[in-house]
């Protein structure tokens, strides 16, 4: 299934883990992230993003099929490259599958896959998944030696990690802010005269978004914790209408 929305030149996948963060906070059943999905999904969005985390605390098991069952959108699960993971992942066959690094004491996605110094091992992790159909994404830095290393496992997908370029935003570090964005624009053309598919994500909101959407090599952006936040004060709905505006503005 395609990941396309015809009316739409950049998709919007939405991160929905953050409900989970705050249904977790209490043990209970609310707010419920199957309720956010759809959602989402009605509010427009091309694909719904869940991250299984080894620790579960966000995103747990059962929220997986639930999920899938609930919304007609493509699914993405981010995953660590772990046997757990991927056995998981061939029980479920989401659309997309992202590999993540993951460490346990980190608050969340800090870095990029070190995907160059690992390519033997990815390259047999990804084989059965991209058999059973999955489109496999790498979470990376946009540096050159890891999209090269990614085209090289096989990977189908690229997702490139905006965090420095967004922490660069918040700091007002404009010279650091646009090494980056000079970064971020030649690993995605590189990614993409490898054949690889290109997405963007992490740390994205509504005053960081317009440059990254305007990257023409991206095809599609995962956002999570920016839109759950800002559903406090507008509602979800809302908060994804708006962050769709401002991609298709800076897409124009
Ligand atoms: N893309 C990937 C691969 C991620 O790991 C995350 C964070 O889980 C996101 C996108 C979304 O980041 P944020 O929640 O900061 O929007």
């Amino acid at each position: 299934m395609p990941m396309n929305n015809p009316d739409s030149p950049l998709r919007l996948g939405v991160n929905i883990d953050h409900v989970a963060t705050l249904r977790n906070a209490r043990g209970g059943a609310d707010p419920d992230p199957v309720r956010a999905a759809v959602l989402a999904q009605n509010a427009g969005a091309d694909g719904i993003t869940l991250h299984l985390r080894e620790d579960r605390r966000h995103i747990r098991d059962a929220d997986l099929p639930a999920v899938m069952a609930a919304v007609t959108l493509p699914i993405n699960l981010e995953m660590a490259a772990t046997l757990e993971m991927q056995r998981i992942a061939l029980a479920h066959r989401p659309h997309a599958v992202c590999l993540v690094p993951e460490r346990r004491e980190e608050r969340t996605t800090e870095g990029g896959l070190e995907v160059a110094r690992d390519t033997d091992r990815l390259r047999d992790y990804i084989a059965p998944l991209a058999a059973a159909g999955a489109r496999v994404s790498l979470f990376i830095a946009p540096d050159e030696a890891q999209v090269e290393a990614a085209a090289a496992v096989g990977a189908q997908v690229v997702e490139l990690h905006v965090g420095a370029y967004c922490e660069h935003c918040t700091a007002g570090d404009d010279a650091a802010r646009d090494e980056e964005l000079r970064k971020l624009f030649s690993a995605a053309a590189l990614a993409q005269d490898l054949g690889l598919e290109v997405h963007a994500g992490h740390g994205l909101n509504f005053e960081n978004v317009g440059p990254i959407a305007a990257i023409p090599e991206v095809v599609e952006l995962n956002i999570g914790h920016f839109l759950i936040g800002e559903a406090v004060f507008v509602g979800l709905e809302a908060a994804i209408r708006e962050m769709r505006r401002q991609m298709n503005l800076a897409r124009m």
